[in-house]
């Protein structure tokens, strides 16, 4: 049957019907209830909301933070390992959380014979690819440790403990220019 055919009669007070009859069938044109409508604009408004919230407040993102979750617990696991050889500090140099703690303590203990940008004074440039005392993580981690107070470097061992020493040469190794 075509578009045209009569539309049925109608009572009065009933949902009007729509305009098309297929094979005899006439719709109503009902309206969609509110409890649907109010869902889908709610949804329509949650979804332009969450994506600002993701895409432009910089909201880290689950996989963001599930990556410094875990970066957290590499951390302690490295920190409480107490073995500093060259793998474990090359990865501590690569862990935000212990980069950062290294970086306060270079700041405070190394900085003012060093230079705040590693760039040498009293002390030697850091990060200038020239090491003297070796350049193996372990290596640093040595010559922080043990000092060479003939030439006025002193000996951190004592006064910072390995886990302090191992934060700070992580950070020393996180600005090597080649890595
Ligand atoms: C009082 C000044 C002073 C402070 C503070 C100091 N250093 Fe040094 N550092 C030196 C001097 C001087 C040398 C050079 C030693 C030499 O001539 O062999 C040196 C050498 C080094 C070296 C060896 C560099 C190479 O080329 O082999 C490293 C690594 C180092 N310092 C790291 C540190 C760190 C990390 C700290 C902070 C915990 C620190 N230093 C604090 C004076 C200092």
């Amino acid at each position: 049957m075509s578009d045209h055919a009569p539309k049925p009669p109608q009572e009065p007070g009933e949902d009007p019907i729509r305009h098309h009859v297929f094979d005899g069938i006439a719709e109503y044109d009902k309206r969609l209830p509110n409890w649907w409508l109010l869902t889908l604009y709610a949804s329509i408004i949650f979804a332009i909301g969450y994506w600002m919230s993701t895409q432009h407040f910089r909201r880290p993102t689950d996989g963001a933070r599930v990556t410094a979750a875990i970066q957290e617990i590499r951390a302690a696991k490295l920190a409480a390992a107490g073995n500093y050889d060259d793998a474990v500090l090359a990865e501590m140099s690569r862990n935000v959380g212990i980069v950062t703690a290294g970086a306060a303590t270079f700041q405070s203990t190394c900085a003012s014979c060093h230079g705040a940008n590693l760039e040498g004074g009293i002390g030697f440039n850091l990060v200038d690819a020239t090491w003297v005392h070796g350049g193996k993580p372990s290596e640093i981690m040595k010559i922080v440790t043990e000092g060479v107070l003939a030439k006025g470097m002193p000996t951190w061992g004592p006064v910072l403990g390995p886990k302090k020493i191992a934060e700070v040469v992580a950070f020393v190794l996180s600005k090597q220019p080649s890595s």
